[in-house]
């Protein structure tokens, strides 16, 4: 199996089985066969079961494709719990509240993250019946997750991820989007606005808004849309929180909108779900489907492709099966929508190898030629399964009749790309010589092997250059050494603007049921209306949130440029 350094040790730390004594007692060929084994198991005829078995382990060894981490992690064992997200609801009571923090607590025990709405609690101030008393309101609530989160570190596997949501029309939202402002508070958390249209409108016309109390529907405030908009640019562009969460966009792609609307997403924001909603995902490894073509010039494998989106769609779906929850509902739930996320990562190293520069017009041509496709491929996938198995339980006539609510998504793959050892995602290379923080302080080196590759071929390598690159934020553009068209290619996240990012978001994002997680980066020197245009820009073209960072603007960084980490 052809794994790289790194790749084995993110999988001893966390994946691969252990004893009681904490040694390793698991192989990176068992693990994959315990994971199709587990997975396959979910089909009735024992014919399939064992041609799909073997196919789940080639696809999985060959690194064309890997599921999200609980599932890797998992799959055949006690937990059994496969899905990175989960959204639960927040209700207006205090036995609502604290079922939320004890499931919150044995979701994270499984490796999972979750995602909660807090519009509808009542603001701080409020008057509480029982007691007499006055509400402390969604921040409050917050910080008692956070805490519990502290507490359960994820059984040693890894640390709780949340994700927070309020209104925009929430009368605490000025709390709300300062509350990260010290970064010692809700550490676990990520928070996001959830914009309305009515709020992007104001902001356009320069108009007010109104302030609704969610418990008695109360208009109790007025702001002025421009005010909150430039409040939350200038939070992003000082520490990159909060995102914005479009939810009347989100809304407008329900399929189940006699079920419920929805109110939040997952902690990357890749997946908007229901309340109970959760979602198991896996991405296909786009850097392993290139071939060269007749006249040796790479291009995309399409019929490998296809076969790949097959299988993971059956992969998938089979794990919806295969999932076991840790408490009644979410198993309800997720047997209702039989939702699905598959995804891509390694798409950056696609366009190296295809030599299209990532902002270029033909980078974003490359995005949509290659999500329609497997959009395509995934739908015709879930069509065809359910003529056999029916549609999923909660159908309501809306779409097409698959077996799956929701089919597609990007996920941050931050620790299967690593496995993968490709890029993660639909995001650019961060650069092309660089270190990653991860898990306690390891520094694990990366060098972008096809770079070295190229310039020595193409005749442009020198002793010296791998330091000149470090010394340039980590990017070749600009270094006069190497020829403007390999500059193009070798993009990395900063020489992109942020406008390419966001057309890259939106190029995904339309062949796309789910959500796209991704960063738009934006340069150290970049301004508070540069963030603003980045959010403009976003929610025109479709997308479903946003989340910007500007180099530089948090302390503790994940990732790092070159040998300052
Ligand atoms: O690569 P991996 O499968 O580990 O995960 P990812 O693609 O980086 O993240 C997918 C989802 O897993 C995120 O959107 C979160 O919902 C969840 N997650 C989490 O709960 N805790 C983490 N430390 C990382 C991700």
């Amino acid at each position: 199996m052809n794994l790289s350094d790194n790749a084995l040790k993110v999988l001893e730390k966390r994946y691969l089985g252990k004893d009681e004594a904490g040694v390793v007692r698991e192989n990176p060929e068992q693990m994959f066969r315990r994971i199709a084994d587990a997975i396959a198991s979910s089909n009735s005829q024992s014919s399939e079961r064992e041609f799909l078995a073997e196919e789940y382990y080639r696809f999985m060894a060959s690194l064309d494709f890997l599921p999200n981490s609980p599932t890797i992690m998992n799959a055949g064992r006690p937990l059994g719990q496969l899905s990175a997200c989960f959204v639960l609801p927040v209700g207006d009571s205090m036995p609502e509240i604290f079922d939320t923090v004890k499931a919150t607590a044995l979701i994270h025990q499984t490796g999972g993250g979750t995602g909660f709405s807090f519009s509808r609690l009542r603001p701080k101030g409020a008057v509480v019946r029982s007691t007499g008393g006055q509400a402390s309101g969604p921040v409050s609530f917050m910080k008692v997750i956070n805490a519990s989160t502290d507490a359960i570190k994820q059984g040693g596997t890894r640390r709780g991820a949340n994700m927070g949501i309020l209104r925009v029309d929430h009368p605490d939202i000025l709390e709300f989007i300062d509350c990260k402002m010290d970064l010692t508070q809700v550490t676990n958390f990520n928070i996001s606005v959830a914009i309305t249209d009515v709020f992007m409108q104001a902001v356009k016309e320069d108009g007010e808004y109104d302030l609704i109390a969610p418990h008695n529907g109360e208009v109790v405030g007025r702001l002025r849309a421009r005010e909150v908009f430039d409040k939350i640019a200038h939070n992003a562009w000082a520490n990159g929180e909060p995102g914005l969460f479009f939810i009347d966009t989100a809304n407008r792609a329900n399929p189940t909108p006699s079920r419920w609307t929805y109110e939040a997403t997952n902690p990357c924001g890749e997946q908007v779900l229901g309340p109970y909603e959760s979602c198991n995902l896996g991405s296909i490894n786009l850097e392993r489907h290139v071939r060269s073509s007749a006249t040796g010039k790479p291009e995309v494998d399409w019929e490998r492709l296809g076969r790949s989106v097959y299988l993971a769609v059956r992969f998938l779906d089979n794990v919806v099966d295969a999932n076991r929850f840790p408490i009644p509902e979410l198993a309800a739930v997720n047997q209702g929508t039989r939702r699905i996320g598959l995804g891509i990562m390694g798409f950056a190293r696609l366009l190296m190898r295809l030599e299209i520069p990532y902002d270029s017009e033909e980078g974003l041509e490359m995005a949509e030629k290659v999500m329609s496709f497997i959009r395509d491929e995934a739908e015709r996938t879930s069509q065809d399964l359910a003529k056999v198995h029916g549609p999923f339980p909660y159908y309501e006539g809306i779409g097409t009749r698959k077996r799956n609510s929701h089919l597609l998504t990007i996920a941050p793959t931050g620790t299967i790309s690593m496995i993968a050892d490709t890029s993660s995602g639909c995001e650019p290379e961060f650069s092309i010589i660089w270190y990653k923080n991860v898990m306690d302080g390891t520094h694990l080196p990366y060098t972008l092997e096809m770079f070295e590759i190229v310039a020595r071929r193409e005749g442009f390598w020198s002793d010296g250059l791998a330091e000149k690159i470090v010394q340039n934020h980590g990017s070749c553009r600009g270094l006069s050494e190497v020829p403007e068209k390999w500059q193009k290619v070798f993009a990395t996240a900063h020489d992109i603007a942020p406008r390419w990012h966001v057309r890259m978001q939106a190029a995904f994002q339309k062949y796309i049921d789910a959500a796209v997680s991704k960063t738009i980066n934006l340069p150290q020197e970049a301004t508070v209306e540069d963030v603003e245009d980045a959010y403009l820009l976003s929610f025109e073209l479709g997308c479903k949130g946003i989340t910007v960072y500007r180099d530089g603007s948090r302390h503790n960084q994940v990732l790092n440029l070159g040998t300052n980490a």
